[in-house]
């Protein structure tokens, strides 16, 4: 193998076929199985959307009432998961307990393999690990699930102890993160699952990428940028200062969308509604950050991508800024387990190549120096 045949990030390079979405970046489209994203979070809920991904079609009403139940009745964790919960450090990053949890529920399983069945319990279980965690971090009694509640009016009601009035919204930010083809954190758990490994490792693999700055991470990162400006007189100065630097502008940017995310577009548009009746924190700044990026990169077509207005309108519903990347992954996990599924089908393991730069023919010498001969 030559250097030219090295594809960096493998940039441009396929490694499955799959039919459960579809990405145009050059025109800014998101299809889930067909479906526009605009279409179904104007028309439908997660669990509808969760039952379109795993399966392929929009669900019926039995269909719907099959899923509604499957994924209320798996919400508990097994009580010594939770008492170890209460022993990790205070300080533990969001990110970090819920891929531990998830890696431990794998000890409480046999060893399973890519069942749907295995991907819903685990979809129904994410929700508890996140906000069992925000309670015992700030010293609040954990709040139990409630089956007659949906997926997520019941993880916001875990989490505050009641229904606010922004679930809905709520619920059509997680169809958005969903599903988008075979992003960094799908392709990792791909990797995982096509050496046969287990559910657990699938899922642990994928929450561990997405934690990365670079992917789910950015949303967190972004709201951090929005505090450190500070005010909206200071963004020039701050972003050619990162220009400067060589540093990432974080919520900007993305591998396959050369124009706006149509994800950014519509959270934009959501918060822009939401800003029309009541102050929404760090709106102007962003909005400022966005024309100054847009200009001083209009030669790279670079626009916000999902990341962007996500954290502000997270941070708007009172979610702290490091449990954004964590709802993230509580609406992803459904991709991943349909990109698992759907690979082990025709499975074949990953097996790329590096192309080797180093050193050859060395001669072995012992500690003292002394050439040994082969
Ligand atoms: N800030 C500054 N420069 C950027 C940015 C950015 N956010 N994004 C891309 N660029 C630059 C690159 O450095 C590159 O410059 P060069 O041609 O001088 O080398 C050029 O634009 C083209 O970059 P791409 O090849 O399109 O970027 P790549 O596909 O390698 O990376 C990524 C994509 C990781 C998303 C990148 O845009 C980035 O780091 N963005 C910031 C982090 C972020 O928001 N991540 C979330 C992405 S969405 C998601 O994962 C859910």
């Amino acid at each position: 193998m030559k250097k030219e045949d090295l594809k960096h990030g493998l940039e441009g390079v396929a490694v499955a076929i799959s039919s459960i979405s579809y990405v145009d970046g050059e025109k800014g489209k998101l299809v889930y199985r067909g479906f526009e994203i605009e279409d179904l979070v104007e028309n439908s809920y997660f669990e509808e959307v969760a039952y379109l991904i795993w399966f392929g079609s929009l669900p019926n009403e039995n269909e719907e009432d099959f899923i509604k139940s499957m994924l209320s009745k798996k919400r508990n964790l097994p009580e010594n998961i939770v008492e170890m919960m209460r022993l990790f450090p205070e300080n533990a990053h969001p990110m970090a307990v819920l891929r531990s949890v998830v890696s431990m529920l794998g000890m409480y399983s046999k060893e399973d393999n890519s069942t749907l069945e295995n991907a819903i319990n685990l979809t129904a279980k994410i929700p508890t690990i996140i906000a069992y965690w925000y309670r015992i971090k700030n010293n609040l009694p954990i709040i139990y699930p409630e089956e007659h509640l949906n997926h997520s009016e019941n993880f916001l009601y875990m989490m505050f102890g009641e229904l606010p009035e922004y679930s809905k919204c709520f619920d059509k930010a997680l169809i958005l993160h969903m599903e988008q083809g075979m992003n960094a954190s799908t392709f990792a758990s791909t990797v995982t699952s096509s050496t046969l490994s287990d559910i657990y490792s699938v899922i642990t693999t994928a929450i561990g990428t997405l934690k990365g700055p670079l992917h789910g991470g950015a949303n967190e990162k972004v709201l951090e940028m929005l505090e450190e400006i500070g005010d909206i007189e200071k963004v020039p100065e701050y972003i050619d200062n990162l220009i400067r630097n060589k540093k990432k502008i974080m919520g900007f940017g993305h591998r396959i969308y050369k124009t706006y995310d149509p994800r950014a577009k519509i959270l934009k548009k959501w918060v822009q509604e939401i800003s029309a009746h009541e102050k929404v924190d760090f709106f102007d700044i962003a909005l400022k950050v966005e024309d100054v990026v847009v200009e001083r990169f209009k030669d790279k077509n670079i626009y916000p991508n999902v990341d962007f207005y996500s954290g502000i309108l997270y941070n708007h519903f009172g979610i702290p800024k490091e449990f954004f990347t964590t709802i993230f992954a509580m609406a992803r996990i459904v991709g991943w387990t349909a990109h698992a599924m759907e690979y082990r089908k025709n499975n074949r393991i990953f097996r790329p190549r590096s192309i080797y730069n180093g050193p050859k023919d060395l001669k072995y010498k012992d500690m003292k120096g002394v050439e040994i001969n082969g």
